[in-house]
């Protein structure tokens, strides 16, 4: 999807020279780029989101923030991904397995800090031998960190032979992140608002945790590193200085897209990262031919896809492997899930999940789709309707007050209002198989299982547990019965037997039994 580019970056010197929209890297000696490892970091407690929920496992914008991270970091194209976890370790494990079955995870031991938690990632990578060149380190709650940001600090990391190369951006507003040190310059560390200084405080060029590292130099100076700071942690940040000490070449790349480098620590970074996201995403939609009515009220998962010429109207939401033709439009008030809506098509205030509509079909307003609803090209599932595990033909129409289960409706087939498919009988749900062409009146139960067939009728209120054959029409085997003053007798003195007795005196001019006797159903 052609989403907004990603942050424009700035000189690895840190000079605020920026770079022109066509700006390519320098092309490396050696082939680009290519991590011998990537690690995501996934095992601190997240305690400022105050949730039962893990917070690598909150989503925003169609992925949870570890599904963010994985994904940027795997596109990078790694020779291996180890996801380090502990905090709830279990659910955590279980939704990287889920994501990719490839990424390797490793467990943090007891001791707490960042440095710790790539110590336990290199002992696994180190097996089944020690792992040699570059090594991408990254947070997992950085959601707007995208492959291209990844690439590129690889790829400078790689063209300028570091041993150490950070992501780093200056904010107006610093606080809380580690301060990168430099000296002419250089970068010569990195020190944690907590350890820091009033003076390093004033810095303003932050620490992203997003790092490529050499791999011999990471493991070297991890050895290292001591706990003797405010929080008693083993920081990853501080093999910075280590290295620079060494005389090696550490480096940082700026990155000019504060949000492309904030991580969520609270709820409140949720929402807004949560909307920054959608944002960029309607952009990127919009640009490629999507008419978006209100981007204000309009949500889409990242993973959704949209052609051309779609439209949205106000207060649409997207999500999940969603896909919308050309021409169709979607809305006002609509959220589809996992939904594939054909070319043209017109869903209006409707909550679906799980349901292909096919072009040119027309569903709501106020329609219910649920999981395996297919609606066929040109077919209507109107008012009030609800759908489930219903195959309704090309052309076939459930346009009022219906519920739709468990049922198969051949093409060009027309379901009377208020019609219900009886698919529970208490212990089992069973299909019910409406032919080709078929007219069924209002007002219908088709008890399941039971079939009507092709070009088959059915009359208004018919309860239908027996099959009806190709062309039969099907009524109710007993007629109408009217008890003449049945409500004068056994409901006096009421408004209803007042009613009647007035209708009836000789004197009334309302409606005569004549009438009501001409008004009934003809068949
Ligand atoms: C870290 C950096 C700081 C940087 C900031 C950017 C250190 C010491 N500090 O601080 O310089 O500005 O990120 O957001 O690295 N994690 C583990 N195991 C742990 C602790 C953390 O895996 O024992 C993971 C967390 O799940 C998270 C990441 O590491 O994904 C960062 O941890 P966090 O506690 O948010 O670090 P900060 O204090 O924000
Ligand atoms: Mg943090």
């Amino acid at each position: 999807m052609p989403l907004a580019a990603s942050a424009a970056l700035l000189t690895s010197d840190g000079s605020s020279q920026r770079r022109p929209a066509n700006y390519s890297c320098p092309v490396p000696t050696q082939p680009p780029a290519s991590l011998a490892a990537a690690v995501v970091l996934a095992a601190g407690a997240g305690t400022r989101m105050r949730s039962a929920t893990p917070k690598m496992l909150h989503p925003l914008g169609g992925r949870t923030l570890l599904g963010h991270a994985l994904t940027a970091a795997s596109a990078t194209g790694p020779g291996r991904l180890a996801v380090v976890v502990r905090h709830q370790r279990d659910l955590v494990a279980a939704h990287v397995t889920e994501i990719d079955r490839a990424a390797e995870l490793v467990d943090q031991d007891e001791i707490p800090g960042t440095g710790r938690a790539v110590q336990c990632a290199l002992e696994a990578l180190d097996a089944p031998e020690p792992l040699e060149g570059p090594v991408l380190v990254m947070a997992g709650d950085v959601p707007l960190l995208d492959a291209g940001i990844l690439s590129e600090l690889a790829a400078a990391h790689a063209a300028e032979g570091n041993a150490i190369t950070l992501l780093t951006a200056t904010l107006q507003d610093a606080t809380g992140y580690g301060r990168v040190l430099r000296s002419g310059g250089q970068v010569t560390g990195i020190v944690e608002e907590r350890d820091a200084s009033a003076e390093q405080r004033a810095i303003t060029e932050i620490n992203t945790s997003t790092y490529v590292f050499d791999a011999a130099v990471l493991r070297r100076a991890l050895r290292q590193v001591g706990r003797e700071n405010a929080q008693g942690e083993v920081y990853l940040t501080d093999v910075i200085a280590l290295a620079h000490a060494e005389g090696l070449s550490v480096r940082a790349l700026q990155v000019e897209d504060p949000w492309a480098v904030e991580g969520v620590n609270d709820r409140v970074q949720l929402a807004a990262l949560g909307a920054e996201l959608n944002r960029r995403t309607l952009e990127g939609w919009m640009r490629a031919g999507v008419t978006v009515v209100d981007p204000a009220s309009t949500w889409i998962d990242v993973t959704v896809e949209l052609a051309e010429d779609v439209t949205l109207a106000p207060g649409t939401q997207l999500h999940g492997t969603t896909t919308v033709g050309a021409g169709a439009s979607i809305g006002p008030d609509t959220t589809l899930t996992d939904c594939k809506v054909g070319e043209r098509a017109e869903v209006i205030r409707t909550h679906g999940t799980g349901a292909v509509i096919g072009a040119d079909a027309v569903v709501g307003p106020f329609a219910y789709l649920r999981p395996e609803t297919a609606l066929g090209v040109g077919g209507k599932i109107g008012t009030f309707v609800e759908t489930k595990n219903a195959t309704i033909g090309d052309g076939a129409k459930v346009p009022h007050l219906s519920y739709v289960g468990d049922a198969e409706i051949g093409e060009g087939t027309n379901i009377g209002a208020a019609s219900v498919f009886v698919n529970y009988d208490g212990v089992t749900k069973r299909r019910t198989r409406v032919g080709r062409h078929a007219r069924t009146g209002s007002d219908n139960m088709f008890v399941a299982p039971v079939t009507v067939g092709d070009g088959a009728y059915t009359g208004a209120g018919t309860v239908i547990r027996q099959d009806v054959p190709p062309g039969a029409l099907a009524v109710p085997e007993s007629g109408q019965r009217n008890i003449p003053g049945w409500v004068q007798r056994k409901r006096p003195g009421t408004p209803a037997a007042e009613a009647a007795s007035h209708a009836l005196s000789p004197q009334s001019d309302s409606t005569t039994t004549d009438d009501v006797d001409r008004g009934a159903h003809e068949r």
